[in-house]
């Protein structure tokens, strides 16, 4: 069983953005915008911003109170589609309840969406079109399970989670080179036989939720939760010391997707349209 290192392979990508970055004719600009004060928002939104500095990419965080209004929000969004200085636009989930998620996506140009998430990004990923940007998970774990050149042409993966932000954009990128892709979620039948029969599993719920044997020797598991258990310690969606010795790959948590959805999203961040 080999440990997919995301950390490792994340410091990778950052310097390959960090020479990207060097070599362009502007620097990259990447604005945050941070509304409410979600605890785990204003961590990633921190991380993000020192991933930023430390490939050479400009960062503004733009911090708004929890009873912003809607039209505010939209009216900094249009400032920031207009101002040219500004490469990068990324509006932090989850949002305040009274402010329109919809519409707050709608408003981001697709052109500096580096989260992916507008409808322009989202349609053509679904059609089979290049968007401007993919969105940072998945794109992450793609390019992990790519260094370490596990096979996804062909075969079978299953996603737990059918979030926007990964369980669906996963599952089209997955299908884009050919794997056989199933979503799976809370209505679906024998979860089990599911996940062991799989070739890649993808889970991405939140909950221990992936804690049976592998039926496939070489299978890939990977592990997108990250929450805190009883005890306090950061633990993930898979039942690590169970699973492990039946699979051939596996991410840890922490240091598995988390590192590479940075990497990731920095790699968008660094791209200029
Ligand atoms: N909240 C949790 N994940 C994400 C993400 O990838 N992007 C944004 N904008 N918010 C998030």
């Amino acid at each position: 069983m080999i440990i997919l290192d995301g950390k490792a392979v994340s410091e990778k990508v950052l310097e390959n953005v960090k020479e990207t970055v060097q070599n362009l004719s502007r620097q990259p600009h990447l604005a945050v915008i941070l509304a409410g004060d979600n605890t785990a928002s204003k961590i990633y939104v921190n991380n993000k911003q020192k991933a930023a500095e430390k490939v050479g990419i400009k960062s503004t965080i733009i911090e708004l109170p929890a009873i912003t209004s809607e039209d505010n929000l939209l009216s900094i969004i249009k400032g920031l589609n207009a101002d040219d200085d500004v490469t990068g636009i990324l509006v932090q989930l989850p949002l305040p309840e009274h402010i329109n998620k919809n519409k707050v996506m709608n408003t981001i140009s697709p052109q500096k969406d580096v989260d992916g998430f507008t409808p322009e990004n989202v349609g053509k990923l679904a059609i089979g079109l290049e968007p401007y940007f993919y969105p940072a998970t998945p794109q992450g774990i793609i390019m992990l399970l790519d260094e370490y050149k596990i096979p996804i042409e062909g075969a079978d993966a299953v996603i737990l989670g059918r979030s926007n932000i990964v369980g669906k954009p996963m599952a089209q990128m997955l299908l884009r080179r050919n794997a056989t892709v199933t979503i799976c979620h809370s209505y679906t039948k024998d979860l089990e036989t599911k996940i062991k029969t799989a070739d890649i599993v993808i889970s991405a719920v939140g909950k221990k939720i992936v804690r049976c044997k592998m039926d496939r020797n070489n299978s890939c598991v990977v592990d997108v939760g990250i929450f805190r258990n009883d005890n306090g310690k950061l633990t993930g969606d898979v039942e690590f010391d169970l699973v492990s010795p039946s699979c051939g790959y596996i991410t840890p948590v922490p240091g598995g997707v988390g590192p590479m959805t940075i990497a990731s999203l920095m790699y968008n961040a660094s791209k200029v349209y």
